[in-house]
């Protein structure tokens, strides 16, 4: 396939103009050359087209779609889409509170996660959060506990693991028994009733989540099914429930992956639950925002080695951990356009000291320079995120990007930045 097709197929969002990669009407080197750095770039039009594919595909369902921001939490996106309806899964106290400074209401809120400490869930309680995603049976004291002491009654769900696969990478599967997210399927009726006559708890809804970068929707429809046979017995035992959780995890397309439509998705979970009184709850990360991102690097050097080419990035490791952690592909493209030069393969590495530190092996690139720059697609998820500042590296910057304008979300930061929040202490 032509780079420019795949460009279409992976990044839609993302094209040339006069030879020259755009987004939302911005040309991109733009805003690397004022980044002076690596630069995430998201375009705002194609997040929320994304996020507007799912509300289309549910219409005739009642659907809360909650954005699981942990993929990516730029506040500007989280605006966007707090606007356009959508709610928000979050994991941690510190997304909690993100969510809610970007005017995310508590009522849109689902708060998920296999281990919550005393303050979060305090935090949570006290917020008014739609739904506490349960993940043990020691949380559940733990949450009757906090909610009774705030006379407050805390909305639950169990997050039940329907011990199946999803079809995906071992490290991103988190729906079979042997994994450590929710509580085991033969004991959610037990709990659930426990739950029921526990004061300061109250039962809402069954969830689950079994993973990400789900390509076929047929292990979605096995997990649904069963948290189905579990809903409807626990409505026979008297236990009444509002909403199913379906979480997350429909994937997208890195390389050459078939990513399900969405509405091919929303069938199957429309098909699981069709009959029931329920609110379907989603909590899509990668497919929202995923697509809709890229990062952007400078070229530091080439070299020629053991019979090899090596373009070494401005971009590392620390920037985009996704091909050192999982292996992960992620396109690279010029942002100017090569024409039809011949493509060689290049081994891509940043400049961090980890042999790990490589973001495509023997991948054919155009001819690059010192001073080239180009763009990593589809890096709009678990990319800026999962930043870190290893090497003293200050973590990349992030800009949006909409009808011309742009802006930086996340301002470049300086040396300055990283030394300023280290102290030794008086008495060294
Ligand atoms: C509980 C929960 N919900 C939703 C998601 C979002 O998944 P994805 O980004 O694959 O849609 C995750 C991510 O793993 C998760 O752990």
């Amino acid at each position: 396939m032509m780079f420019k097709d795949q460009l279409a197929a992976i990044a839609p969002g993302f094209s040339y103009k006069n030879g020259r990669l755009e987004a939302g009407g911005v040309d991109l080197s733009e805003v690397v050359n004022a980044a002076r750095g690596p630069v995430y770039v998201y375009s705002l039009d194609a997040v929320l087209e994304n996020f507007l594919d799912f509300q289309r595909a549910f219409a005739d369902q009642p659907t809360r779609i909650c954005y699981a921001m942990k993929a990516n939490d730029c506040l500007a996106i989280l605006k966007l889409l707090g606007g356009a309806g959508s709610g928000v899964d979050v994991v941690s106290g510190g997304e909690l509170a993100l969510a809610l400074s970007a005017g995310i209401p508590a009522n849109r809120i689902v708060f998920s996660g296999v281990g919550k400490s005393d303050r979060e869930l305090a935090q949570a309680v006290k917020a008014g959060v739609m739904q506490i995603n349960v993940e043990t049976q020691y949380e559940l004291g733990q949450l009757a506990q906090i909610a009774t002491s705030l006379g407050k009654e805390a909305p639950i769900a169990l997050r039940v693991n329907p011990d199946l696969e999803a079809g995906t990478l071992d490290q991103i599967s988190t729906g079979r028994a042997t994994d450590k997210f929710g509580v085991a399927y033969e004991d959610a009726p037990r709990l659930y009733m426990e739950a029921e006559k526990t004061p300061g708890l109250a039962p809402k809804g069954i969830a689950m989540h079994i993973g990400s970068q789900i390509g076929n929707t047929d292990f979605l429809a096995a997990a649904c099914a069963k948290l189905r046979s579990l809903w409807e017995s626990l409505s026979a035992s008297g236990l009444k429930l509002e909403r199913f959780d379906v979480g997350g995890g429909l994937g997208i397309r890195y390389k050459n992956e078939t990513a399900p439509l969405v509405q091919s998705y929303a069938d199957t979970i429309k098909k699981a639950v069709s009959g029931l009184d329920a609110e379907v709850v989603l909590e899509p990360g990668r497919r929202i925002v995923g697509p809709a991102g890229v990062l952007l690097s400078t070229v530091i050097s080439v070299k020629e080695s053991g019979g090899r080419r090596f373009v070494i990035l401005d971009a590392a490791m620390n920037d985009l951990i996704r091909p050192a952690l999982y292996k992960a592909w992620h396109e690279i493209v010029p942002l100017i356009d090569p024409g039809s030069v011949p493509w060689t393969p290049a081994d891509v590495v940043g400049p961090v000291c980890e042999s790990t530190d490589k973001f495509a092996d023997q991948r054919p690139l155009p001819p690059l320079q010192p001073g080239d720059q180009v763009a990593f697609l589809a890096a709009g998820a678990y990319g800026s995120v999962m930043g870190s500042e290893y090497n003293s590296r200050p973590r990349a910057a992030e800009a949006v990007v909409r009808d011309g304008q742009w802006s930086f979300t996340r301002n470049p930061r300086s040396y300055d930045d990283i030394i300023r929040e280290q102290h030794a202490p008086a008495w060294l």
